[in-house]
């Protein structure tokens, strides 16, 4: 009986979080393994999306969101909004709230937790720490807008996967 081949490191697991799970937090996911993928890492890093709150749990992302990634090429056929529990925050390595309030309630939730939570635009190289605005009352420009600010955070994001100084070790 031949054994099953000796299972690689896991991935490296980010967890990208909003409000609904239906405006930010999907668009940055598609973004983010679109990015992943053309880097060579969709082995070894994995994104998800999550919002703190339930309201939208099994829809689909907004569909202001999904024009805006489908204008630009994107694939965002995919999504259902899921709601993230204390308990799933240990499952991930970084968790990227998109504003203040995610993190407030995303550390709150994480007592005893040692995993990595903090702001996405974090790693926006040209605005470090601000907050990605909710699009969801707004009118389209507020999704382009989100778009620009994913963009450009996920190459801030993977050029640090690429080159070592964030990720799984080895
Ligand atoms: P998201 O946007 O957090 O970027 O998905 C929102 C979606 C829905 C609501 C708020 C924000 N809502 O209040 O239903």
């Amino acid at each position: 009986m031949t054994s099953p081949p000796p299972a690689g490191n896991p991935p490296f697991r980010i967890a990208v979080v909003c409000l609904g799970n239906i405006c930010r937090s999907p668009m940055a996911d598609v973004v983010l393994r679109e990015r992943i993928d053309d880097a060579g890492l969709a082995e070894k890093v994995a994104v998800e999306s999550f919002g703190t709150g339930g309201w939208h749990r099994g829809n689909p992302m907004d569909t202001r969101a999904a024009a805006t990634l489908t204008r630009a090429g994107y694939d965002a056929t995919n999504h259902r909004a899921r709601q993230i529990t204390a308990s799933q925050l240990s499952d991930f390595d970084l968790v990227l709230a998109m504003d203040g309030d995610n993190l407030s309630d995303l550390l709150r939730m994480s007592s005893g937790s040692t995993t990595d939570i903090r702001l996405f635009r974090d790693f926006d190289l040209t605005n470090a720490g601000a907050d990605v605005p909710d699009p969801y009352y707004g009118g389209a420009d507020g999704f382009e807008e989100v778009l620009a600010m994913v963009e450009r955070t996920a190459t801030g994001l993977v050029a640090r996967l690429s080159d070592g100084t964030l990720g799984r070790p080895g």
